[in-house]
Order: C-alpha cells, then sequence, then structure tokens
C-alpha cells in the first residue's frame, strides 16, 4: 500500500484534542477514589486510579461487533481486478456521522470494486451559525474518524489499494470533468444492478471521457452514493466486517469512556466496561428535535415531536427497569425540558448529557470541537447502553441501531427488528436492545438492506 504521508490536520482542532487527552484521567481518577474506595486492605491510593484508567481502558478496547475479521473482507477483495492508475476522489460526503459514514463505506466499496486507487476520504462541514447548512467548509478524515485503524485494516484486507493522503494546498492532478455517480448496486430493487453492470456503466463513463488515458494516472471524482449497495447480497462475513473499517477517531472517542466511567460512578451502577451493551446499567436516548431536524418537518409526523419521543423514551427505558437517561442531544434548551420531565415523572428518572459527565475542563475542549464532532461521544455512548431509542429520520439514530443489531446476531439472538411495524403503530425498528421511533417510507426502504452495521 502506498501512502502519501503529508499533514492535513487544522491546528485548532490538534490543539483541541491535545487538550482533551491528558487531562481527564486525573480528574476521574480522582473522583472514582472518591466514590469507589473499594479494594479493602492494602489498597492505596495508587491502585484506585489505576482501576479507573482499567476501566477507560477496558470500554475503550470493547466494541459492538466484535472482533474484527479482515480475513472475510480480503477474500472478496481478491475477486478484484486492480487498476492503480484509477484513483477515485470522494468529492461530497455530507451531513453528520450517520451520513458520512454511509458515503464513505459506499464509496470505499466502489473502489474496490472497481480495483482503484482512493485518496483518503473527506468530508464537507456544516456550518456553526446555520447547523441546516451542511456544505460550509471541507474537513479531514480523521477530523471524524480513526486514520491509524484505517490504514492498518485496509493494508490487511486491501493490501493492493493506494490510499493518498493530500495536504490542503497540494497541487492535485487535475480530475476528469463532471462527478461519477457510480450505477446503483442495490441488486435487491432491480436484480440487473449487478458488479459487471457497475464496471460497465464505469468504463463507458470514462471511455466517453476526451481526456482519458488509461495509461495515464487518472483522476475520478465520485459523487457521494447513500445505502446503494444491498450489502445482504453480500457475504455474511464481508457485510459484517465491512464498517468496521471506520472507528471514530480515538481521542474523541476516549472522551465517551469518560463519559461511561462517570456515568457508573454518579449513578451507582455496577457497568462492566468489558461488556459490549451492558444489561441493566442505562438508557440511552437520542433527542433528535434540533433546529434542523424541525426546520425539515422531521418533527410533524405525530411519532416525533419532543413531547412523543420524551413520552416514549421514558416509557421504553421503564419497560426494561433502567431509571437513568443518557440523551444525546445537540439542543441544550430540550435537554433541560426532559431533564425536568424525566423528574418530575412518577416514578422519577434521572436525565443525563456528555456535557453533565464530563470534568469542566474537558467539557470545554470538547466545546471547542464542531456540532458533529461532538455529536460523535454520544454516538460512542449510545452504541453502549443497555437498551437505546431513536428515531427513523435520523441516520445517527438508525445506524446505532443496525450496529448492536449485528451484535444480536453474531450472539445468535435473532429477533426479526422490522416485525414491530406490523405490531405497533408508529415504530421502524425494535430487536429488544433498540428502537426506532417513526415511520419513513424511503429510510425503511433503503436503510435495512443498504446501511453497513
Ligand atoms: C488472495 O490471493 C492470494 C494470491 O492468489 C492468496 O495468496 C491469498 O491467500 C488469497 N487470500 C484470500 C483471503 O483468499
Ligand atoms: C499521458 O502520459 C504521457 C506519458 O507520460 C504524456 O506524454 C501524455 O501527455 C499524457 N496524457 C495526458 C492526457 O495527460
Ligand atoms: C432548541 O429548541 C428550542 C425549542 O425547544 C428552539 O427554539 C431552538 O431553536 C432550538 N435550538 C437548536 C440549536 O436546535
Ligand atoms: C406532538 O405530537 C402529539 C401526537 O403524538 C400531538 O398530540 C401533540 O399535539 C404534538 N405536540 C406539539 C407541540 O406539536
Ligand atoms: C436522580 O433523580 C432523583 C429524583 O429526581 C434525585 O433525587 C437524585 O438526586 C438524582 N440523582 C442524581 C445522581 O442526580
Amino acid at each position: 500500500m502506498a501512502i502519501q504521508h503529508l499533514k492535513d490536520k487544522s491546528p485548532s482542532f490538534l490543539a483541541a484534542l491535545l487538550v482533551l487527552t491528558l487531562a481527564p484521567l486525573y480528574f476521574i481518577s480522582y473522583q472514582y477514589r472518591l466514590v469507589h474506595p473499594y479494594g479493602g486492605s492494602g489498597t492505596s491510593k495508587d491502585d484506585d486510579a489505576f482501576s479507573s484508567t482499567d476501566f477507560v481502558r477496558d470500554w475503550l478496547s470493547t466494541h459492538v461487533v466484535a472482533p474484527f475479521n479482515p480475513s472475510a473482507l480480503a477474500t472478496h477483495c481478491n475477486l478484484t481486478e486492480w487498476h492503480p492508475n484509477l484513483v477515485f476522489n470522494l468529492e461530497n460526503a455530507n451531513g453528520g456521522i450517520g451520513n458520512v459514514r454511509g458515503n464513505t463505506l459506499d464509496f470505499l466499496f466502489f473502489a474496490i470494486e472497481a480495483g482503484a486507487s482512493i485518496i483518503l476520504p473527506g468530508r464537507a462541514t456544516r456550518s456553526e451559525e446555520d447547523i441546516s447548512n451542511v456544505w460550509a467548509a471541507r474537513g479531514t478524515f480523521d477530523s471524524f474518524f480513526d486514520e491509524e485503524w484505517f490504514l492498518h485494516t485496509m493494508a490487511q484486507a486491501f493490501p493492493q489499494m493506494a490510499i493518498y493522503k493530500l495536504e490542503r494546498h497540494h497541487k492535485m492532478l487535475a480530475p476528469l470533468p463532471g462527478n461519477y455517480l457510480p450505477r446503483s448496486r442495490r441488486s435487491d430493487t432491480d436484480p440487473s444492478n449487478t458488479k459487471q453492470a457497475y464496471l460497465e456503466h464505469l468504463d463507458h463513463w470514462l471511455k466517453e471521457n476526451p481526456n482519458f488515458q488509461p495509461e495515464n494516472l487518472t483522476l475520478v471524482n465520485l459523487e457521494r452514493t447513500l445505502w446503494d449497495i444491498d450489502t445482504r447480497s453480500l457475504p455474511l462475513g464481508f457485510r459484517r466486517n465491512f464498517g468496521q473499517i471506520l472507528r471514530i477517531n480515538p481521542t474523541i472517542r476516549r472522551l465517551a469512556g469518560i463519559v461511561v466511567l462517570n456515568l457508573a460512578i454518579t449513578f451507582r451502577h455496577n457497568i462492566n466496561p468489558a461488556s459490549a451493551i451492558p444489561r441493566k446499567a442505562f438508557y440511552g436516548a437520542h433527542l433528535r428535535t434540533e433546529a434542523d431536524a424541525k426546520g425539515a418537518g422531521w418533527l410533524n409526523d405525530g411519532y416525533s415531536n419532543f413531547s412523543a419521543q420524551t413520552d416514549a423514551y421514558i416509557a421504553q427505558a421503564l419497560k426494561h427497569n433502567l431509571r437513568t437517561i443518557y440523551v444525546a442531544s445537540g439542543n441544550s434548551t430540550d435537554l433541560e425540558l426532559f431533564r425536568v420531565k424525566a423528574a418530575s415523572h412518577r416514578p422519577p428518572l434521572n436525565v443525563t448529557s456528555k456535557f453533565d459527565l464530563l470534568p469542566p475542563n474537558e467539557a470545554a475542549a470538547l466545546r471547542e470541537l464542531s456540532w458533529d464532532q461532538q455529536a460523535l461521544v454520544d454516538y460512542e455512548v449510545l452504541q453502549r447502553c443497555s437498551v437505546f431509542g431513536g428515531i427513523v429520520k435520523s441516520s445517527f439514530s438508525y445506524n446505532i441501531a443496525i450496529t448492536r443489531d449485528q451484535r444480536l446476531e453474531d450472539e445468535g439472538r435473532v429477533i426479526d427488528p422490522w416485525g414491530v411495524m406490523h405490531r405497533e403503530e408508529g415504530v421502524a425498528f425494535d430487536d429488544g436492545v433498540s428502537r426506532v421511533l417513526g415511520r419513513d417510507a424511503w429510510h425503511e426502504q433503503r436503510i435495512p438492506r443498504g446501511m453497513w452495521p
């Protein structure tokens, strides 16, 4: 694998991350010591500090879909005819983690089937002033994802693929004019959407292009797609492992470990950090009522406005005997309203969130990150809650449910998550550990087969 290592990191992001990396454990281990003076005789302060470090370390080394098995990917990779001269660039991944993850995985899949090299995929970033503007600037791969893990696993699974990393102002090879929109690989909706049909379509597009010289390095900008591959037409192992190539940036993910540790301390839950989905610990809710969701009309369907979402989350938490609700929301006003509502409920429930559970310095550093980066902490915490609730129009919510469902499948606990649509009104998905509220024809058609766990 050829990697061109060139630095392309925003200095402010790096600075924020450096601050985030060092400090939190000291604060947390101090707190942990206060609340958990266990260990009995002979326990020194150092041992206690160590157990809190252990908690975070064990939590971080645990993944919902595990272990990662690259050989299932490598086998598929052997079916590819490689053309290192052809370089794909993902032109316009955008949105939050749910969409960017989907865009990026689709892009990688199309590159693998074409045997192309790639430019390390970036994304468009959201405006901080207007969160409905998702095209404001550019973000690097590592602003969301774990770059080292990605390069390592790509080299294991797809050793023939070259990955180029470009500097921001690096003079790029001119791409062929126009974005190439790959032919769909949704063979479920149209059986003629085969790999061969896609490759012929690509070949035709390239040959139509007067600048195309097969012998020369050719850069092609790929138009983004979302859930445009029938993942269930692929070998089971491929579908299961492919999405694991993308992990969250480890510095941001580490904050999620600290959040869960502090949640365990504050609400006195005995959480085993090595358990991917701990039972009977806490409920995780994605309260998706922010201005952009409202603006897009997501909350008008009778199942998704603030009161409908919060009623449903409280009911589901109580059904599972969970009295602590970890809430992910990009709207602090709504978060506060939910807190008040839960506290005045009979029986009362405790609502908490990432900013409540981080020591002040770290909470301040997290605030320095962008809106979508902050949400990555929620994404990680919610993956690991006992029971999860989200809404169907959110790819963020649905992605958490689909990934957790893969774990049930791995454990042989197969509950048809879509059966609930026939039993209950206004629920799109429920597999016992995750429930997705609301109905949405487009997502219900695209996601069950198109989203990568
Ligand atoms: C891929 O092909 C190579 C060369 O033919 C072979 O050595 C390797 O074992 C194959 N890998 C897999 C996972 O099938
Ligand atoms: C292709 O490469 C050859 C040899 O390097 C060069 O002479 C030619 O100009 C290139 N063609 C294009 C279209 O860049
Ligand atoms: C937060 O929610 C309130 C209503 O509860 C709304 O007025 C406000 O615009 C929202 N802000 C954002 C950033 O979503
Ligand atoms: C929210 O939706 C419920 C139906 O589930 C409806 O009764 C209620 O009036 C809605 N509230 C608002 C503020 O729109
Ligand atoms: C949980 O909620 C109860 C009831 O509102 C409250 O008395 C208690 O202090 C809360 N626990 C924490 C740790 O905030």
